[in-house]
């Protein structure tokens, strides 16, 4: 096997506010979860999709998988109370693949960045290949970063600002050997329960076991769909459609 992908897409989508899981939210007519599961298989580098999704909608989910163009064979699971515990009920299905071994690529991606393009993923894959355990896309911040208090009477006090060079705004497909992305979420299960404790990325989980994360280039278009104003965002992303329909 080349490379396992496990894709989340057990969220809620409260942030959206669409009243359903976002993973099914539609981008041009095609479902977050769907574009996202090409966009992985897209690149040619991923041999295997497993799939979280929330347990009131494992059906819709396994549905819309089965009935995309081109269809998406994929094992679908059921995810957990946080994004870290639906990627851990992912990676029990990828350790008990036939052939999978400590060596696996594994990619974690969110079904919320659907338009990442086939190079990010390949950078990732062949970065874990070359012999990183850990690696995650990364883009440059633009923004000058302010470390904070807890807010009180809407304001917050500024502590500090880290130095902008040295900081790297994280995306996903994260890429781990099979052995690494399994020890860090053993050492971190007890934080799974509740997002207010989870990690918010994989790669924390294997920087708190003292191993090395290594961050090669993002894009920009593996953004984040969070807001209605990030759909709105994406939407106008897309590639037009050709006048004739492509015919
Ligand atoms: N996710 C998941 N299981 C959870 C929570 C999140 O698989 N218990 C997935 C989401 O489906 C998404 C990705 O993790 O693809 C990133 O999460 P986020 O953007 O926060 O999505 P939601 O949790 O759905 O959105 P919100 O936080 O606004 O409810
Ligand atoms: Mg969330």
């Amino acid at each position: 096997m080349r490379a396992v992908a496990i894709l989340t897409a057990a969220g809620s989508g409260e942030r959206l506010g669409g009243g359903g899981p976002k993973a099914l939210v539609e981008l041009g007519g095609v479902p977050l979860v769907v574009r996202a599961a090409h966009a992985l298989l897209g690149s040619g580098v991923v041999d295997h999709l497993v799939v979280t999704a929330p347990g009131d909608a494992v059906v819709q989910v396994a549905d819309a998988l089965a009935r995309a163009e081109p269809p998406v064979a994929a094992d679908v699971v059921v995810g957990g109370a946080s994004r870290q515990a639906s990627v851990a009920a992912g990676l029990a299905v990828v350790a008990a693949l036939p052939g999978a071994g400590p060596g696996l690529v594994v990619l974690v991606h969110d079904a919320a960045r659907p338009q990442v393009p086939a190079d990010v993923v390949r950078r990732v894959v062949a970065a874990v290949r070359a012999g990183h355990g850990a690696v995650v896309p990364g883009l440059p911040v633009t923004d000058t970063v302010k470390q904070v208090d807890a807010p009180r009477d809407g304001a917050a006090r500024v502590l500090g600002t880290p130095d902008r060079r040295a900081l790297r705004a994280v995306q996903t497909p994260q890429g781990f050997t099979l052995d690494v992305l399994a020890r860090a979420h053993g050492a971190g299960a007890a934080r799974a329960g509740d997002e207010a404790t989870a990690a918010t990325d994989d790669a924390a989980l294997v920087e708190a076991l003292g191993l090395d994360v290594w961050v090669v280039d993002g894009h920009e278009d593996a953004m984040k769909i969070t807001t209605v104003r990030d759909l709105a965002v994406a939407h106008a992303l897309l590639a037009p459609e050709p006048p004739d329909g492509g015919r």
